[in-house]
Order: structure tokens, then C-alpha cells, then sequence
């Protein structure tokens, strides 16, 4: 047992990146304890909203200027949103100057940014997940899918910013796909990863670790069609909500037994320490947990839905993480409440978006009721405009998730922007009405 006095938090933390994601980071990390100020580079219309939060124009992308905004501002603790700039080492450039981050490094950032070093990962350390076949050639991988002569799911190996995923329904479907992908859609030296298709509800669970040690968000699910009924295509997430049933207790127990400490075992075994968090994105077949995919990041938009449910340690915790103590950390606390998220959406999405429309909000933040924003930008005069995909996300908590989504969908009710869309059955798997 260590007798070392609890880590301190940071007073000063670094968010990096703009969405709807960084949105609830900041905002979680300013009311954590001890924290007196964040920045967030390069945020996006809802930064200046937040108490203590100051908005840098530094494109995530721009490791130097970053690392000099750290020492600058005397930065404590860098968060990274974002899944390219710890793909691109952001993470092992601030760490290589002292600065502490919360985010890995490239190495262990492969467990996103290559399906095929995932796939292998997996494997060696055990982990349930689909059958798989690797292919670096147009010619290897159509003779795999000839061998197998039934649809697999297609997949792009590097980072496609959720584009690179096909589930085929027929053969001719997974054909066209692997053509697509060596046709130069994803870069030059294009590899992919044939899967068998699995079957089951999903769900994403979050592993905040420290390279040894790990603590477990509650899990939550994802609405990752854009239609009502989980129909048409797929987006970034439509709306989510935690903790999602579907995992109770000794379910995420066995997720931690089964998927996180083998996983991060087999990091270990690589030589690789991962100071981050592991988003496991599981679907819940009739064997049990199979993963589908590792992300190196939190979830958007299950981060803007777990959010609210952290206590004010949130940033001793990341800090800890980030340090390699995790076993000195103070206990995460998660509120016992049901949080419901829904995304509004720019008309279009997630196919040709309008951007530039005015957002006018009537909608007053509470204790259970947040708007973070996600695609918005903050003009001269001080007009808040959509500028992206996923403009707004409405959060809100409660004892029960009828509740919650009332009162999220009350408060979606306030908020306006020409062509804004959104679904109306967010949670649907939850509520009685
Ligand atoms: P993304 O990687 O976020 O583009 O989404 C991929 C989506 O494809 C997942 O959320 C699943 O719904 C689906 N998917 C991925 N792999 C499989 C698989 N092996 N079997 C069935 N569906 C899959
Ligand atoms: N919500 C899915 C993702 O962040 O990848």
C-alpha cells in the first residue's frame, strides 16, 4: 500500500481540440477541484461560455506552438481530445518536455490508427473479436474474400474519421469496397482488414489507465445512424446515453477481465506505457463481449454524456493517469444518475452540411442540464454560427432516463438554428414513453 499523501490536481490544464468532446472536457475539468484555469486550442463557439476556460487559436496539429502555449501558461496537465494528434506523437512531443499528458503515444495510439496492429494485438493477448484477414494488396485481399465466399465487413486500416468501416450485405458490396479502398480514397499505401460479421447490441466502455492501472466510466451506448429506428447512414453518434443497462455490473466487471487487462497486459508487453483512456467499442454477441474497435480517445458524443456523471477529482484522476500513479489517485466519484444526450445536427448530415447559421439558445444550464457545443464558431461581434456536422449537444440527468430525456429534449426545445436536425428517439432502448 503506498503511503504518499493523494496527488494534487492540476491547476492548470491544457484541453487540445474543438469539438463537442473538448466542450465537456473543459467543462468537467473547470469545476474539478483545484483547477483555476483551462485553455482549449483550438475550441470552438462554446469555449468562452465556461467558466475559467480561455480559447488559444492553435491548430491541434501544431505540436511546437502547443508545447510553447504549455509553458507559457504553465501548463500542469495536457488532455487530448482528438485521435490524430496523438497518432501524429503529440503526446510523446509534450512529454519529451516535461509537460504531463493524458492522452498516449503514438505507439499506443496504433490501437486506433491501425486496424491491423489492433487485430494482432487482440489476438495475441486473447481478446474475443471477429475473425479477421489482413490484406495489403487489392489482389490479396479479393482472394481473401473469394476463399471465404461469403459478405465480410471491410475495413480501412488507418484513420478514416469513421468512414473506413463497410458491412458488407453481399459479396459484390465487400468487393466494391476493398476496390474503393485501393483506389486511393484512404491514402496511397492502402491495407485493410476483412472481418467475419458479428452480431448484438453495442456498447462503449472507457478505461482511464496509467499504463498498470485502470478505472471504468460507466458504460454507455451510442446512436450511430442518422435516422429514427437506427436506420440509414452512419454518423459520428446521433445521441447516447449511460449507464446503458445492457452492461450491468458484472458485466463491465468481465469486460475489465476479459478485454481491458489482457489488452493492456499485451501493451505492456510491447514495451508500450499507454497513459490514456482505451474505448473499447463492444458489440454483445451471443458469446459474450466482442470487440469491434479501440479507440485512443473518449467517445463524442459519449464523453459529453459521462461528463456530468464525474465528481470534482476528474483531474487529479487524468493527471494520475497521466503521471503513472494511479494508485495514488482520490476515488473517482460518478454520480448514481441517469445522463441522455442528444446531438442537434446541421441540415444535411451527415452528407453535404449548411454551416453559417445563426444559433439562438433560450436554454439555461443547470446542475443536470448542459449544452456543450461541437461544429460552432464565435464571430467579432459575438454570434455564435454552426460550422460543422454535429452543432450542439444537449445533456441532462436524472433518477431514471424517461426523466432524462424529458428534460433533454425540453431543453434541445430552446435552442435553434436554421435546418437544425435531430432524432427524436434518442434512448429508445431505455424509455417506457
Ligand atoms: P465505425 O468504425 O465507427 O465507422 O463503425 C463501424 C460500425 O460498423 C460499428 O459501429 C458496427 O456497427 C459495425 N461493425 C464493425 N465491425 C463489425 C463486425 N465485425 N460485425 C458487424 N458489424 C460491425
Ligand atoms: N461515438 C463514436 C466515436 O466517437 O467514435
Amino acid at each position: 500500500m503506498s503511503t504518499a499523501a493523494p496527488l494534487m490536481s492540476p491547476a492548470r490544464v491544457l484541453v487540445v481540440g474543438g469539438g463537442g468532446r473538448e466542450n465537456a472536457l473543459a467543462w468537467a475539468l473547470q469545476r474539478s477541484e483545484g483547477v483555476e484555469r483551462v485553455w482549449v486550442a483550438p475550441g470552438n463557439g462554446g469555449t468562452l461560455d465556461l467558466p475559467g476556460c480561455e480559447q488559444l487559436a492553435i491548430p491541434e496539429h501544431n505540436h511546437e506552438a502547443l508545447l510553447n502555449a504549455c509553458h507559457e501558461h504553465g501548463v500542469e496537465l495536457v488532455v487530448v481530445g482528438p485521435e490524430a494528434p496523438l497518432a501524429a506523437g503529440l503526446a510523446d512531443r509534450l512529454r519529451a518536455a516535461g509537460v504531463p499528458v493524458f492522452g498516449p503515444g503514438a505507439d499506443g495510439a496504433q490501437l486506433e490508427a491501425s486496424k491491423q496492429w489492433a487485430k494482432a494485438l487482440m489476438v495475441e493477448a486473447g481478446v474475443p473479436t471477429a475473425g479477421y484477414w489482413q490484406a495489403n494488396s487489392r489482389e490479396e485481399a479479393l482472394a481473401a474474400l473469394e476463399a471465404q465466399a461469403k459478405p465480410l465487413v471491410v475495413k480501412a486500416d488507418g484513420l478514416a474519421a469513421g468512414k473506413g468501416v463497410t458491412v458488407a450485405e453481399t459479396i459484390e458490396e465487400a468487393r466494391s469496397a476493398i476496390e474503393e479502398i485501393f483506389a486511393g480514397r484512404f491514402g496511397g499505401d492502402a491495407s485493410l482488414v476483412l472481418e467475419e460479421r458479428t452480431h448484438g447490441p453495442e456498447v462503449s466502455v472507457f478505461a482511464l489507465t496509467d499504463g498498470e492501472r485502470m478505472v471504468l466510466l460507466p458504460p454507455a451506448q451510442d446512436h450511430k445512424r442518422i435516422g429514427e429506428g437506427d436506420t440509414g447512414p452512419n454518423t459520428g453518434g446521433m445521441g447516447a446515453y449511460a449507464p446503458a443497462p445492457l452492461l450491468d455490473a458484472a458485466g463491465l466487471d468481465a469486460v475489465r477481465r476479459v478485454v481491458l487487462e489482457p489488452t493492456l497486459a499485451a501493451l505492456q508487453a510491447r514495451g508500450i506505457r499507454y497513459r490514456g483512456v482505451i474505448y473499447a467499442g463492444l458489440m454483445l454477441t451471443d458469446n459474450g463481449p466482442s470487440v469491434i474497435e479501440f479507440n485512443c480517445r473518449f467517445g463524442d458524443p459519449e464523453c459529453e454524456t459521462l461528463m456530468p456523471l464525474l465528481g470534482p477529482e476528474l483531474a487529479a484522476v487524468l493527471l494520475a493517469c497521466a503521471t503513472g500513479q494511479l494508485d495514488q489517485a482520490p476515488a473517482l466519484s460518478i454520480a448514481p444518475l441517469c445522463s441522455a444526450c442528444v446531438i442537434a445536427a446541421a441540415h444535411g448530415y451527415p452528407g453535404e452540411i449548411r454551416k453559417g447559421d445563426a444559433i439562438s439558445s433560450n436554454l439555461e444550464p443547470s446542475a443536470e442540464l448542459q449544452l456543450f457545443h461541437a461544429g460552432t464558431q464565435r464571430q467579432a461581434d459575438g454570434r455564435c454560427l454552426s460550422s460543422g456536422g454535429r452543432v450542439l449537444a444537449v445533456v441532462a440527468q436524472a433518477n431514471d432516463f424517461d426523466s432524462a430525456f424529458e428534460k433533454a429534449y425540453t431543453g434541445l426545445a430552446q435552442v435553434h438554428f436554421e435546418g437544425m436536425t435531430y432524432r427524436h428517439d434518442i434512448g429508445h432502448q431505455v424509455r417506457r414513453r
